[in-house]
């Protein structure tokens, strides 16, 4: 007997997602998908994210499709580095895998703070997650460094992969204003 063909992903331009700062209402659902997506996504405490959502909305982000949250990212501008914006988590549902959201995400992030630099980290077997660095740095053509943040030994060898920091910048703004991250303003 054949096999019935798998139904085909909508083409990317297809879709039409939604971004808007992140609620504390939104959490529930926030934490679901980071569940869904361990291991690379180290998944803390809700409270943690009670927390972004209630301090961080500003930088913190949810992608919605047909209202459904669909992916997530966080971060913030350190106190010490108000040029720059860091990017602590992002998630996407597998199911929307493929569509760029992670590099449209961060560029629109990277947008609205009208920063300079961008910092993100990546564990050294997440391959799809320094990929889409590498094309960020390419999209605003400015240079990438990569350098060790925190090793595994400084998480005492608990499991907790390394994390390589990659600094994108210095990015320009004319750069910055030559692309859009197609996303629907809430
Ligand atoms: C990293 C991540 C956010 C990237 O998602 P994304 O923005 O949809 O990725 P892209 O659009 O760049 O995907 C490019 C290709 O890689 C594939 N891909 C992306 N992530 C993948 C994964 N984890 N496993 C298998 N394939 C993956 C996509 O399906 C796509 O394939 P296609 O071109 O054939 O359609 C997503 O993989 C994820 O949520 N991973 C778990 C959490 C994580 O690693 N977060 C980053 C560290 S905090």
């Amino acid at each position: 007997m054949q096999k019935a063909p798998k139904p085909k992903k909508p083409k990317k331009n297809e879709l039409q997602f939604t971004v808007r700062s992140v609620k504390t209402e939104d959490i529930k659902n926030v934490y679901k998908l980071l569940v869904a997506n361990r291991p690379y996504v180290g998944l803390n405490s809700r409270y943690t994210y009670f927390l972004l959502a209630k301090d961080f909305s500003d930088t913190c982000i949810v992608v919605e499709h047909e209202d459904r949250i669909v992916a997530f990212s966080s971060g913030y501008v350190p106190r010490s580095r108000p040029d720059t914006f860091f990017s602590w988590e992002a998630v996407v549902d597998d199911a929307y895998r493929g569509y760029g959201l992670q590099r449209r995400m961060l560029l629109h992030q990277i947008k609205t703070l009208r920063v300079a630099y961008f910092e993100g980290t990546v564990n050294p077997s997440n391959q799809f997650s320094e990929n889409n660095f590498c094309e960020l740095a390419k999209l605003l053509n400015a240079k990438c460094e990569k350098t060790m943040l925190f090793s595994e030994e400084d998480f005492e060898n608990d499991g907790h992969e390394a994390e390589l920091l990659c600094r994108i910048g210095p990015i320009s703004p004319n750069e910055l204003a030559k692309h859009s991250a197609s996303f629907i303003e809430a």
